[in-house]
């Protein structure tokens, strides 16, 4: 894996020519007094360096004669490691992680200068730690004091994103391996959720099944937190209070995934607890699974990823409509959004160490086009609340449709010749939801 970092570096050196790019580590979140969420690294800092400790700075240059890898890192302490947790250090940290030079992080305001006085820009992106912003606000302001007696220094701040983000959107082979284990772990947790939902248990007895089994098979845990909608909770998008006792004729949705090795899975499905749909949630049903498959069946390299949202409204709208619950001109409902009050959402997002992963999905007034190697969620829904409000001049909802709440979530490969749906291990026709 060392190697694979080291080549993630070089492709982002290749792209940076004479900038310097500096990448924080992650911080430890406060939950309460006293009391952290377990660490989890940021995802640029992982993804180019595999180091897993907060209080840490990655610098890659070209600009400098010998170092173009230098890792600040927390030194070696044995009696905050007693407390804490170990610490590679600074001495293992060059071994470990394949860096040119390492310092303890204490020395990164005076060891730092050295790697950004002769680089023409800073590759940084300005985050949510305001004293680590200043730091290289600071470094830069005095830089450009100087800048006139060198007629060299960096002269702008520019955000990695743009040049680093396109590397993480296409997996190799390597984060290929840890999406599938993730994916099939959470393929595994949502087959048996369905087998153990039934009326009378609660939403988070199922979540814990499945958690249980995220973390049995050797994963990090939820990659998100789980979403356990029993009835008119799945018209909540992100309900995860999961207190509710579910009853006969209720819909399940269930969006879940797990995390593993830094990787994560994403899927949602919806079926009927007492394993038997009404013909209204039928109905829905199979509009959200048409509107579903529609949208896979886009995914092509080549073809632009705006596609996918856009087959699936047609295909939602398209039902609602046979089911007057939208009525008019299909063009007018799709371009003015009339639909809005049903399906509030995008169609999908990447995914990879980030479940909302980065990458861009229009390139300005250009497609952002679909590329082999690309992993991304198709995830179209159907949400009728029972305080829906149609918009002007469409008819109000009957209330025998209202709390029918579903979404259909798969993770879809692009790959050389069109797409693989890496989910497909969890049944979603109507016959399978039911028993
Ligand atoms: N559970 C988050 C999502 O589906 O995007
Ligand atoms: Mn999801
Ligand atoms: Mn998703």
């Amino acid at each position: 894996m060392q190697t694979e970092y080291a080549r993630r570096r070089e492709q982002l050196l290749a792209k940076i020519g004479k900038g310097t790019a500096v990448f924080r580590s992650a911080p430890m979140a406060v939950m309460h007094h006293d009391v952290e969420y377990n660490f989890r690294q940021e995802s640029d800092f992982f993804y180019l360096t595999g180091f897993n400790e907060p209080n840490a700075v990655a610098v890659l240059t070209n600009q400098h004669a010998e170092h173009r890898f230098v890792l600040f890192v927390q030194p070696k302490d044995l009696e905050k490691e007693t407390w804490t947790g170990y610490r590679v250090g600074v001495e293992a940290a060059k071994e470990k992680f394949g860096a040119d030079e390492v310092y303890p992080i204490n020395e990164l305001e005076e060891k730092l200068t050295q790697y950004l006085i002769l680089a023409d820009r800073i590759y940084y992106h300005l985050g949510r730690d305001r004293p680590f912003n200043t730091l290289i606000l600071d470094q830069w302001q005095s830089l450009m004091a100087t800048y006139p007696k060198r007629g060299t220094g960096p002269i702008a701040l520019e955000d990695p994103a743009p040049t680093l983000h396109p590397l993480r959107l296409r997996k190799s082979a390597a984060e290929l391996d840890r999406m599938r284990q993730a994916i099939a772990i959470s393929v595994e947790a949502h087959n048996h959720a369905r087998e153990f939902a039934r009326p009378g248990r609660y939403e988070y007895e199922v979540q814990a099944e499945m958690e249980h089994l995220f973390r049995l098979r050797g994963g990090m845990g939820p990659a998100y937190p789980s979403i356990v909608a029993s009835g008119a909770n799945a018209c909540v998008l992100h309900y995860t209070e999961n207190t509710r006792q579910m009853q006969n004729q209720d819909l399940l949705l269930i969006d879940a995934g797990c995390s593993y090795d830094y990787y994560n899975g994403d899927i949602t499905r919806t079926f009927p607890v007492d394993g038997k749909f009404t013909p209204e949630q039928k109905a829905i049903y199979e509009i959200v699974l048409a509107a579903q498959l529609q949208a896979i069946a886009q995914v092509h390299p080549g073809k632009p990823y705006g596609q996918i949202h856009d087959a699936a409204v047609r295909v939602l709208v398209e039902g609602l409509l046979d089911l007057k619950l939208l009525t008019g001109d299909i063009e007018e409902i799709i371009k003015e959004e009339k639909y809005k009050p049903f399906y509030m959402h995008r169609t999908g997002h990447w995914l990879g160490l980030d479940v909302h992963d980065v990458g861009v999905y229009q390139q300005g007034e250009q497609p952002q086009n679909l590329a082999p190697g690309q992993v991304l969620t198709v995830e179209p829904g159907i949400y009728i609340s029972p305080y829906i409000k149609p918009v002007e001049g469409q008819p109000e909802v009957d209330p025998r449709w209202h709390g029918i709440g579903i979404r259909i979530e798969d993770d879809v490969l692009v790959t050389a010749h069109g797409h693989e749906v890496l989910t497909e291990g969890v049944p979603k026709s109507v016959e399978e939801m039911e028993r």
